[in-house]
């Protein structure tokens, strides 16, 4: 296969969504360094190997605030865009420092006994059922109750960060772009809203000391305090919902694989992270831009050029990981990228461990006998460059 032959026909299609993966492997055979026409009408290059993508995961060449190379603002004014994922050195540093301190593994264990308390509080209710949908049910309330209590903000108003993160994962053309630009107003006002209430009553939350931290003047300005919230609120939850979702699908679909987990349980670790490299729940690093222009591995990366990371074809690649395509709970040494890595290598992993851990021993050990009540094909798998994962998981127990 030559760049010709791999057209917008055979990536980004319903099939590719679906199953990536043999798709990633011509690509890393022939076209490693992939010169790519996006959904958005935009080029940009594609990496899918391993060793690149560590590389350019490190590599601070490529950019992360689009703004900065073309002076405009342009694209950049959404409340989502001022926060650490979209900063470079120094305001990368600044940024992240005002909330690492929450997310320390030391500060997470200490959740565990209330991720646990939320979770079986889920599955009591859907004991109550005849069936569950996994999404609706376990995989989407509980990541978001949990990072709604970290903020201080209601956790009975998830259904509409629902809402307006799914508009922002997803719609990022056509149709779904004029739903989109309405959702991140209503986003903006809730959040200002909220901003409010917390100064004139300040708690224990993150708000509440990202609030202090902008009131001193010179940490935080008041976009970034937008931009930190909402990228907290939906990456804390969107990307764990499918790693609950996709890891179950993956037991489902390997039943060696989930009677040995049945039968030792202790193994969660490792089956955690087998799941995180097998189908993990971002497809692709958010963009990255050339500052400058540079060769990367032959390619002449020119300034100004969009490079994105497969990072599920870098944790596939078999330089890498002995029968990738093996779903191997056994699997001991895994140093996947399904969290990233670099400078803005995933500030909620511990967190997102956590709860994946919790969700799926419970689950199992709660209902041992789920099975999926449609076939694996009949599966909608959602669209959007960033995150994979399907709807709806019917399952019976
Ligand atoms: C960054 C994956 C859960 C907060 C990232 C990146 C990846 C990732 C790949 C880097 C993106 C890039 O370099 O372009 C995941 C996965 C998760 C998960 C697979 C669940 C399984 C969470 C949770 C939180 C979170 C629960 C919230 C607390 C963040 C933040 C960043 C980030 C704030 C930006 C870090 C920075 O730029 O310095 N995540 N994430 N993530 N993630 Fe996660």
């Amino acid at each position: 296969m030559n760049s010709n032959e791999l057209t917008n026909n055979t990536l980004f299609t319903k099939e590719f969504t679906k199953n990536p993966y043999p798709t990633y492997a011509k690509l890393r055979e022939t076209e490693p360094v992939y010169r790519i026409l996006l959904p958005d009408g935009q080029y940009g290059w594609m990496i899918t190997r391993y060793e690149d993508a560590i590389e350019a995961l490190k590599d601070l060449r490529l950019i992360k605030n689009f703004s900065k190379l073309t002076g405009e603002n342009e694209g950049y004014d959404s409340i989502f865009t001022h926060n650490m994922l979209f900063s470079d050195p120094p305001d990368h540093k600044r940024l992240r420092g005002l909330v690492q301190k929450a997310f320390t593994p030391r500060m997470i264990a200490e959740m565990r006994d209330r991720i646990q308390e939320i979770t079986d509080d889920l599955l009591d209710e859907i004991a109550k059922k005849d069936s569950m949908n996994l999404i609706d049910d376990l995989a989407f309330p509980l990541p978001i109750i949990v990072i709604c209590e970290i903020l201080g903000v209601p956790s009975e108003d998830r259904d509409k960060f629902r809402i307006w993160s799914n508009s922002l994962i997803e719609g990022t053309n056509g149709e779904h772009a004029k739903d989109m630009a309405v959702h991140m107003q209503e986003f903006t006002k809730y959040l200002g809203d909220r901003f409010s209430k917390v100064r004139e009553s300040p708690g224990e939350d993150l708000i509440s000391q990202l609030i202090m931290a902008e009131e001193e003047g010179d940490k935080l300005t008041e976009k970034e305090l937008y931009g930190v919230v909402s990228l907290l609120i939906i990456a804390g939850h969107e990307t764990t919902v499918n790693l609950i979702g996709n890891s179950i699908l993956s037991f489902l679909e390997h039943p060696d694989q989930l009677q040995l987990l049945q039968d030792h349980p202790e193994m969660i670790h490792t089956a955690l992270e087998e799941s995180l490299r097998y189908n993990g729940p971002v497809e692709f690093s958010t963009s990255r831009w050339a500052r400058e222009d540079f060769e990367f591995k032959g390619k002449e990366i020119s300034k100004g050029d969009l490079v994105i990371i497969a990072l599920n074809s870098a944790n596939h690649d078999p330089n890498q990981f002995t029968d990738p395509e093996v779903f191997d709970i056994t699997r001991e040494k895994s140093p996947h990228l399904a969290f990233g890595k670099g400078i803005h290598l995933c500030l909620g992993a511990p967190l997102a461990r956590l709860e994946g851990e919790i969700a799926i021993s419970s689950l199992l050990q709660r209902f041992p006998q789920i099975k999926l009540r449609v076939d694996t094909n009949e599966l909608e798998w959602r669209p959007g460059m960033v995150v994979r994962g399907v709807k709806e998981i019917p399952l019976s127990f």
